[in-house]
């Protein structure tokens, strides 16, 4: 049977959805302008391949400004909110532009004198073009690589190395201006600032913004056909818009994606999250690999395997919602960031929203990889019996991956440590054993003999007398442990021993370190 196709479109709305988040855009943006944007194409008669064109560029124009972010947070602080900032000016007007960095730069030392603050802002400033320009540069190249594994047309991935070109030529990095700039940019462009600046500033003031920039940032036979119909244009675009509608924009033939395809546009979208920061990178692949794996080992049906691995690549999409400056915290989060953290699993779900039928499924797993069994994970705390074995999988894969890596506030784990890590939840009743020891023999970690007749017989009770006595305690501070009575745990005691073979404390110990029943962490 041939693999279901599915629209690209929905991918491009996902991507849309998470740049949004990404650059502190308003709530469906990109979609907003999609919308505003081909109803100007509408009006201004243009051809189908224009407008073609001009349906990704909305969807897709800020695909690559996730790449080296943790540079831009280190030059300006939090990035979000600077972002946010930057869409309500004229890039081409130097005092608006400077406004906006010198209070990216108070907000980055919030605690430094005057003196401290005004050098802050004079070196920020020197050394700003250096910082900025190879950047932004950056996204233009990240964001044509991308269109090209998604399989976007040459014509795409030009327009979308000239995001942040002006017809005044004042724009970057390489100051094109007048025809230079292809028209689906020059559109796009005026179209996404129309948006922008009627949420911030509201309808009438944006129109005097826009006419004002007319030879500036835009090219000004468009700004007279867009102030002619600004109203009709704008009209219901205040409001989120919905897939359908997206879809329905889309010209002629649409373009579907084969399984493989999709499954390459996963990847691209793993690739696009992991590259925000240095040590990051490669970990959604990662957690695709194991994840997949485990799947399979443990006897999944084909399309949950697919599911879990296709929730993996994607499973942190929603971290895009939060400033890198926050994950690369190398001490605690406040309480409010924490909080703004552990809603990236529901801010993912929002962003797969938009992949229909299959999606789904991906989407529910993408919002569960960080429950645990116990009700102490997040965002929902849902417990057992709201987590299929697809999602105790991702849980488990995920957790050991990330573990492995370094992040700012610790240094990444051994393997083996990683390992007794996710074990150790396991006795806590965090993490499902199933899963969790199918990730680690996927990972290449031995096996542990996890059931009774793999442990020579023993019996969950003997199990835990024998960790005590592993430990180091004696049979009564077992027995007082774990609320028994001596004579009990002296029985068990016996009998485990007998049946692993052992006949002192220091011979069960081994025995214990060698089936990994004891934490080495
Ligand atoms: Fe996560």
């Amino acid at each position: 049977m041939t693999a279901p196709e599915v629209r690209r479109a929905d991918f491009l709305m996902t991507l849309a959805y998470a740049t949004d988040l990404a650059t502190g855009h308003s709530r469906d943006f990109a979609l907003r302008s999609c919308v505003l944007a081909m109803r100007f194409a509408e009006v201004a008669k243009l051809d189908q391949e224009t407008r073609r064109s001009i349906y990704h560029q909305a969807l897709l124009r800020y695909i690559g400004c996730n790449a080296d972010t943790h540079l831009l947070a280190a030059a300006w602080g939090d990035e979000i909110t600077l972002r946010r900032e930057l869409h309500h000016i004229d890039m081409g007007n130097r005092a608006e532009f400077v406004e906006i960095f010198v209070r990216a730069i108070t907000r980055k030392y919030p605690n430094a004198s005057p003196e401290e603050l005004a050098e802050a802002v004079k070196r920020g400033l020197a050394e700003g073009p250096q910082v900025n320009i190879p950047i932004l540069s950056g996204h233009c190249e990240v964001a044509q690589r991308i269109a090209e594994r998604i399989g976007l047309p040459e014509s795409t991935r030009e327009n979308l190395g000239q995001i942040y070109e002006r017809w005044d030529g004042k724009g970057l990095p390489r100051g094109l201006s007048g025809n230079a700039v292809k028209f689906p940019v020059r559109v796009v462009t005026m179209a996404q600032d129309a948006i922008a600046l009627n949420d911030h500033h509201g309808f009438a003031i944006m129109k005097g913004m826009i006419a004002k920039r007319a030879g500036g940032g835009y090219e000004p036979e468009l700004v007279d056909l867009f102030l002619t119909h600004a109203e009709t244009l704008l009209t219901g675009l205040d409001e989120p818009v919905d897939r359908e509608t997206i879809l329905a924009l889309e010209p002629h033939p649409h373009s579907m994606l084969s399984e493989g395809a999709a499954e390459e546009a996963y990847v691209a979208i793993a690739d696009m999250i992991d590259m925000r920061m240095p040590f990051t990178f490669g970990h959604s692949r990662a957690v695709a690999s194991l994840a997949g794996a485990a799947a399979k080992q443990m006897g999944l049906p084909a399309p949950d395997i697919r599911d879990v691995r296709r929730a993996a690549y994607t499973h942190d999409i929603g971290e895009l919602a939060v400033p890198v400056s926050t994950w690369m915290r190398a001490g605690p989060l406040t309480e409010r960031e924490t909080d703004a953290a552990h809603l990236h699993p529901y801010h993912g779900e929002r962003a797969l929203a938009s992949l229909g039928g299959d999606g789904r499924a991906v989407a529910a797993l993408v919002q569960r990889h960080h429950e645990r069994l116990d009700g102490s994970g997040y965002h929902r705390n849902s417990r057992g019996p709201d987590l299929s074995p697809a999602a105790r999988i991702l849980a488990a894969a995920e957790a050991f991956q990330t573990a492995r890596e370094e992040r700012p506030y610790r240094p990444a784990s051994t393997d083996a440590a990683a390992a007794a890590k996710l074990r150790a939840a396991v006795k806590e009743g965090k993490l499902c054993p199933d899963a969790v020891e199918a990730v680690l023999t996927c990972a290449g970690q031995p096996a542990r003999r996890a059931t009774g007749a793999r442990l020579a017989g023993l019996t969950p009770r003997e199990i835990e007398v024998l960790r005590l006595i592993a430990a180091g305690h004696t049979a009564k501070e077992a027995a007082h442990k774990l609320d028994i009575a001596p004579k009990t745990a002296d029985n068990h005691i016996q009998s485990l021993y007998s049946k692993i073979g052992a006949t002192t404390r220091a011979g069960a110990a081994l025995f214990a370190l060698e089936q990994g029943l004891v934490q080495h962490t």
